[in-house]
């Protein structure tokens, strides 16, 4: 099923109530981890300038702020009202608001000029926006030279074991119980129809390399259930 950014919009803002609530309980907790180890991986600037695209309800922006305290300022960017809405009431309620920005925007067409940014991080977005490459492209153009873009997003294990149990869950379990929690079963529906139908591993770092973007690595997490890519950009950090 092939993403169209209306229907995206819509999926995530339908959703946007319960969306905090069925992460986490879909993944037993283990995505909190997945973004702190995005965030690790970020350079530390002190006064630098980051930016959480598709940034949803602004946990990887919260993330941010908490582990790189000196961090200057941080936005946040995403397409739907209903999302940014619970954002800001997060960030609202962690004291974090003096640091971190939440704006309306969309990824394909980032509000920024080139170059601005020392780190950029994409959580569980990617697979969502209907040009993936131009995505990266995007957030290539507004990285710093020596900056650092990291990019969580789903995958498949690759033990077969592994692999047979997690499909059963995801294809199974997973769209019931979104379904009857969210309200909306066509939106956990789409969830493992999107990611089985996405690169993953050497073929979503390929859109790096696309991109112009050195360094290149991935990483699986838990098991390849998730995956950190992070490239960066040519050049010195400043
Ligand atoms: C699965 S959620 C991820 C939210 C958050 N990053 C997290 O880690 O929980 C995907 C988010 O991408 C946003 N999104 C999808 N396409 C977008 C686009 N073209 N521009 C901006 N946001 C987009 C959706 O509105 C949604 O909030």
């Amino acid at each position: 099923m092939e993403p169209t950014g209306q229907r995206v919009q819509r999926m995530f803002s339908s959703i946007a109530h319960r969306y905090d609530l069925l992460n986490h309980l879909l993944s037993l907790g283990i995505d909190r981890s997945w973004r702190r180890k995005a965030v690790a991986g970020l350079p530390a600037v002190r006064s630098g300038f980051y930016l959480d695209v598709a940034t949803g309800a602004a946990d990887v922006a919260l993330e941010i702020s908490r582990r790189l305290p000196e961090a200057g300022r941080i936005v946040g960017i995403d397409f739907s009202f209903p999302m940014l809405r619970r954002g800001k009431e997060k960030v609202a309620r962690s004291g974090r608001g003096n640091f971190i920005r939440l704006l309306y925007g969309d990824a394909l067409h980032l509000p920024f000029a080139d170059s601005v940014f020392d780190g950029i991080t994409i959580a569980f977005g990617l697979r969502n926006l209907t040009d993936p490459l131009r995505g990266v492209q995007e957030m290539a153009r507004v990285l710093k030279p020596g900056g650092r873009l990291a990019i969580l997003e789903f995958a498949t294990p690759s033990r077969s074991w592994l692999r047979s149990l997690y499909l059963f869950y995801f294809l199974r379990l997973l769209p019931w119980v979104g379904g009857c929690i969210s309200g909306n079963p066509q939106a956990y529906r789409y969830l493992p129809e999107s990611v089985l139908h996405f690169p993953e591993r050497e073929a979503l770092g390929g859109l790096f390399k696309e991109a112009g973007l050195e360094y290149v690595t991935y990483r699986n997490l838990t098991g390849g259930i998730a995956v950190l890519y992070s490239g960066s950009k040519p050049g010195d950090q400043q």
